[in-house]
């Protein structure tokens, strides 16, 4: 993560290599006390080179009278268009601009965003999150940015919610490093170890089940996953009890690497499998930040993490199971492995006895074809439940589209001879995957997330560089902090 300081000193004192300048659409420039210099560059360009459109970034060398070496000019669009999500959306274009340019010493001017009555915690926030490299595979130089110097005159108020944002950008990228790793570093035992290396933040408790733990607890549909892959499995539970309240239980499907098992992905694209425990990783990004930020809530994580792979003693299509709720489950295909896994663990969760659960998933494929990369599939028990995390998601702009559960999906995975199956067909794949969850999850309160479309990016966005989004993290992180 690169160092942020927050600094009260002018703007033409700072020595940086670049110095962030953020201006609308349209108006005036509002530098003037940078000096007659900066000025009146600024006005030179300003209407013609760079108009301050959203998205809109040019980067030009800085006067010699003043100690940065170069500004960049961020638009934040027009003064009307206004919102959090557009602020975010300016700081990610800037740190993105900036991410591959070898500079190091970054400060931003913070004066004009906040006379716009707006908090620049939105704009470093889409900064932090759009600085994200994932650099641990390549050899030779590193050229990402060192330092945010960030300039205020209101730095205490200010440092607060810097703080904030920091710690929720670190679990993003957190989150994001999981699930760019390759599956063979990010075997289930690695993933274990991920959720230990978080102990250190002192308020986190890490408890790993093993597949004779599994076997006692009788996750038949669980280990069914499991059966082809020499990696062993590794049930993840991770707690953090920063309240004496029944927990709100977050459960991440943790499949390290999703082949198809005998039911056989398509080769092409398959090495892209590895993010589907991107669900799990989002869920410790979430048990990280709320550690750090000491949310006074009670959380359990439960991660069912392993591969699905095909081999002499993998499951075979047409195979039954038994689930630990007793259950069987009649096994269509062996690449409907997610929901196999997530109800075991579902029915694990019920001896918490939860006030609610979420569960956090790269489910389907037909969750990308129905919404693409745009929103999470939202489906779930209880409307309320649902209306608090589409308000989280309109003030994070991690958007969730609910899709229905009608009853009459249920007969879509009716079994001739086992209690049910594992898949329903092609047509509605969304929802009767989900559909498989919900008789699981009881009368507890229960939505699923299915990330299947967001949590991988094949074309960057603003404040996300392509491959991991660590979506989800953000999304349930303000869910948590505004519930009562
Ligand atoms: N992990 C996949 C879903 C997926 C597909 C996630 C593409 C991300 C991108 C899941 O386990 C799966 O294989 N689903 C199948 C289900 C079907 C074969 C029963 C699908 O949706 O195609
Ligand atoms: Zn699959
Ligand atoms: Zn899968």
């Amino acid at each position: 993560m690169i160092k942020v300081h927050v600094k009260n000193i002018r703007e033409i004192d700072c020595p940086c290599d670049v110095l962030i300048l953020t201006m609308t659409e349209g108006g005036r420039v509002p530098y003037e006390r940078l000096g007659s210099q900066v000025s009146h560059l600024l006005k030179r360009i300003y209407g013609r080179e760079f108009k301050g459109t959203l998205d809109e970034v040019l980067l030009v060398h800085a006067p010699e009278s003043i100690k940065p070496e170069r500004l960049l000019l961020v638009g934040l669009g027009k003064k009307k268009d206004y919102s959090h999500e557009n602020l975010r959306r300016a700081g990610g274009r800037a740190s993105g601009f900036l991410r591959d340019k070898g500079l190091k010493k970054i400060a931003i001017s913070t004066e004009y965003i906040s006379s716009l009555k707006s908090s620049p915690a939105y704009f470093l926030e889409g900064f932090l999150l759009g600085a994200y490299t994932f650099k641990k595979y390549r050899s030779g130089r590193q050229d990402g940015m060192d330092s945010l110097t960030v300039l205020s005159q209101n730095t205490r108020r200010f440092k607060k919610e810097l703080d904030q944002v920091k710690v929720v950008a670190s679990s993003v990228w957190f989150a994001r490093d999981l699930v760019n790793t390759p599956a063979n570093d990010m075997t289930p035992s690695n993933l274990a170890d991920a959720a230990r290396s978080l102990r250190k933040n002192g308020s986190l408790v890490v408890k790993v089940f093993d597949k004779k733990d599994m076997q006692k607890s009788g996750m038949g549909a669980y280990l069914s996953v499991a059966k082809g892959t020499k990696e062993p499995p590794k049930f993840i539970i991770i707690e953090y009890k920063g309240a004496k309240k029944s927990p709100l239980v977050l459960i991440g499907k943790s499949v390290t690497f999703d082949s198809g098992g005998l039911s056989l992905k398509p080769a092409e694209g398959m090495e892209k499998m590895k993010y589907d425990m991107a669900g799990g990783a989002a869920v410790l990004g979430i048990m990280k930040a709320s550690s750090e930020l000491k949310f006074p809530v009670h959380l359990v994580g439960l991660l069912p993490a392993t591969e699905n792979m095909p081999g002499g003693s993998a499951t075979r299509p047409g195979d039954i199971v038994k689930a630990s709720n007793e259950k069987t489950i009649e096994i269509i295909s062996t690449d409907a492995e997610g929901r196999m896994a997530l109800v075991d663990a579902i029915t694990y969760s019920r001896r918490y006895r939860p006030q609610a659960i979420i569960d956090i998933a790269t489910l389907t494929g037909a969750c990308s074809i129905a919404l693409g990369g745009e929103a999470i599939a939202m489906m779930g028990n209880d409307p309320k439940f649902m209306d608090n995390i589409r308000k989280a998601a309109e003030r994070t702009g991690e958007r969730v589209w609910e899709m229905p559960l009608f009853k009459e999906y249920g007969e879509y995975l009716k079994s001739d001879i086992a209690d049910i199956k594992n898949y329903g067909g092609k047509n509605g794949a969304l929802v009767t995957s989900a559909y498989f969850l919900y008789d699981f999850a009881g009368t507890t309160p229960w939505v699923h997330l299915d990330i299947a479309g967001t949590a991988w990016l094949e074309k960057e966005k603003p404040y996300i560089p392509k491959g991991a989004s660590g979506i989800g993290v953000r999304l349930v992180l303000d869910l948590i902090k505004n519930l009562k």
